[in-house]
């Protein structure tokens, strides 16, 4: 027996349109998508896949469910065997139950919350029309407030009776249990047997889920004075998980599909007012910030969230923190900045769907260029404030999962900001690096956190130290090795591997860095036999260190050398760059090595002993020296006119 939560949790995962497009070309209709029936045999397209309603319907044959439905009926499975498929496919862990007689009690109980809440809910909604109390005080205030009929009805909006047990009385009078009530929190129960609504004399506002079952309250008074709460909200309970729903999804779901948007708002009434000026793909995330469950319910809607605020910079960076989320989920996030002293509700209220259109696309903004406008300018003069905001962005950039978005954002934010590219490309990868041994810490648990292995930082570079530039001829042979370049003296066509390994070898080159050179030695000895899969050879490298380090240099964004970020372009594989900058590269790994040389030859002149061979050994010295400083004079000039050095 599959828990009931965990069959929620897979439902909730399994979109139809995700589900579907695994086994189905599907193509966009309108608010649909459209293809050919996996059913039945057919040329034109009758099978339809609805989002916002969860299913998919065949016009041709008749087929028609959800997303386990359709699983079954095209993998032939059963029931519990398709929803172990989808939970495989959404990392739903599984862990089956007998049912208990205590688990048929908690569903029973499920149940019974949702039918005590659906008899608030009517409640409210009749007071509302059909009492004088509510006529007079709530639907005189929504009328106030500029909410049409049609719209008051559709929302389901109530009154809760000045009565302090008004709901509670008629409820148990009813027959619906004490229990229940206090558990959906409708009825707050004191001792002495004394209870009372908690929404008593507040204007009601249900919360509806995806299906549009009604799973908690929102409870505005009309009280002006400062002691009253102006809200009150349902507590959580077995039905309701504020974090899990947003408010206005059921309404919105149709018109987000349809205009592949989902504009957020704060509260009830945004929702409300947007909505009747016809923009109906509107949700609120309730006064609280964004959570991971409710970005990933809009997500299944849309990629494009837009979020509506009013406009004090307060409420806006009160929610940056989920707006982060969203990006991770892979959403283009926009802002919408509403003129000083209105809010979403006041803003409909006075304009036409199409004023309000052209307000959004005049004034939309991408999210992370706004976030850097929003503190540029109190970040200018205050150094200390300025490497916070960076920090920031690029937290916020590191988390968008598309590494060519990433490179956008860099691009544009590194001229908003006037940083160099190459600075906020180290500062994500040093993010990204962190993420990826958190999460492997995570995944192996104690074993790798007592050997950490330290991330690289940049090696710093005497002058004479060659290991940049080591890894960055492993860059070439790994990413480039095939490309065939033209060596202007040689006049010849060569691979760059061969012409690398060639020079390499010729002139005995010896890589200071160990594994880089081990790694180098393995590379030469696989290539010439296995050319084409020596990425693959690498980053699946039985030496974990050697593998790892494929992996940066193959990797999104790999750590980069002067060399290689002036040459920016070469990640596309211009050959005609390589052409030029791959005997630079050598060029520049020789001077290296001839420094190297240098310094050695000159530590040996300084601690050189007098002894019976002394002159021997001395002019034998300076003798080398001479020769390692014309052949470093020779290069330098040669690479200077390059500007690589
Ligand atoms: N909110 C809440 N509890 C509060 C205050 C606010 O749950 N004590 C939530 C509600 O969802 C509310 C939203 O935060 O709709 C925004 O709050 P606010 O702007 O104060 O309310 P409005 O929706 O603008 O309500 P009104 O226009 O009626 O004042
Ligand atoms: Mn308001």
């Amino acid at each position: 027996m599959i828990p009931k939560e965990t069959v929620d949790k897979i439902f909730d995962a399994a979109d139809i349109y995700d589900v579907v497009k695994d086994y189905v070309n599907l193509k966009r209709a309108g608010v649909n998508y459209k293809g050919n029936c996996p059913f039945h045999d057919e040329k034109t397209p009758s099978f339809v896949v609805s989002p916002a309603k969860g299913i998919y319907k065949c016009f041709g044959c008749g087929a028609a469910g959800n997303s386990v439905k359709f699983v079954m009926e095209h993998e032939k499975v059963s029931f519990p065997e398709a929803l172990k498929i989808l939970a495989k496919k959404y990392h739903i862990e599984i862990v089956e139950e007998e049912l208990t007689e205590e688990r048929i009690q908690e569903k029973q109980t499920i149940d019974s919350l949702f039918i005590v809440t659906e008899f608030a809910k009517n409640f409210f909604k009749k007071t509302l029309h059909e009492t004088d109390e509510g006529k007079n005080i709530a639907l005189s205030y929504f009328k106030e407030r500029g909410f049409r009929d049609d719209i008051i009805k559709k929302f389901e909006l109530g009154w809760s009776p000045q009565k302090r047990d008004a709901l509670t009385g008629n409820a148990l009078k009813a027959g619906y249990k004490l229990q229940f009530l206090t558990e959906t929190g409708l009825t707050i129960a004191k001792e002495n047997d004394y209870q009372f609504d908690r929404f008593a004399e507040r204007v009601i506002f249900p919360i509806h889920t995806l299906s549009g079952k009604v799973i908690a309250f929102g409870g505005r008074t009309l009280k002006a004075d400062k002691k009253t709460a102006k809200y009150l909200n349902s507590p959580e309970s077995e039905i309701y998980h504020k974090s899990n729903i947003l408010y206005g999804i059921y309404f919105a779901k149709n018109a987000i599909v349809k205009h592949d948007k989902c504009f957020m708002v704060e509260g009830y009434t945004d929702v409300i007012s947007m909505y009747q000026s016809g923009i109906e793909n509107v949700v609120a995330s309730s006064g609280t910030s964004l959570t991971v469950e409710q970005i990933k319910l809009v997500r299944r809607f849309t990629k494009n969230l837009s979020i509506i605020y009013d406009g004090d910079a307060a409420g806006i960076k009160a929610s940056l923190r989920g707006i982060d989320l969203a990006l991770a989920e892979e959403m283009n996030v926009r802002i919408i900045a509403l003129p000083e002293g209105e809010d979403p509700d006041s803003f409909a209220k006075k304009r036409s769907s199409e004023e309000i259109e052209k307000y959004i696309s005049e004034n939309e903004e991408d999210f992370i260029r706004f976030k850097v406008d929003l503190f540029a300018q109190e970040a200018k003069n205050d150094p200390i404030k300025r490497a916070q905001l960076i920090k920031d962005i690029v937290k916020s950039i590191s988390v968008i999962p598309d590494r060519i978005i990433r490179g956008e954002y860099i691009r544009s934010t590194s001229k908003q900001l006037n940083v160099s590219e190459e600075a906020l490309y180290w500062e994500v990868t040093k993010i990204l690096r962190k993420n990826f041994e958190d999460r492997r810490n995570k995944h192996f648990g104690e074993t790798y956190k007592q050997k950490p292995v330290k991330p690289e930082l940049p090696v710093k570079t005497d002058g004479i130290y060659s290991e940049t530039i080591e890894k960055d001829i492993l860059h070439f042979l790994l990413k480039f090795g095939n490309e065939i370049i033209e060596i202007e003296d040689a006049d010849e066509k060569i691979s760059v591997a061969e012409f690398i390994i060639s020079e390499i070898k010729n002139d005995d080159l010896e890589f200071h860095n160990l594994i880089y050179k081990e790694i180098f030695q393995d590379y030469e000895s696989y290539f010439s036999d296995n050319a084409e899969s020596v990425q693959d050879y690498f980053l699946k490298h039985e030496n974990e260190k050697i593998s790892k380090i494929a992996a940066e240099i193959l990797g999104p964004i790999p750590e980069l050398s002067k060399i290689w970020q002036i040459h920016g372009a070469l990640n596309n594989g211009d050959e005609k760059h390589l052409d030029e900058l791959i005997p630079k590269l050598i060029d520049t790994f020789k001077l290296k090595i001839v420094q190297q040389k240098a310094e050695k030859l000159k530590k040996q002149l300084a601690q050189l002993q007098r002894s019976d061979t002394y002159d021997e050994q001395l002019n034998r010295l300076l003798e080398e020296l001479k020769v390692f400083d014309s052949l470093k004079v020779q290069l330098t000039e040669l690479l200077e006119k390059t500007a690589l050095l």
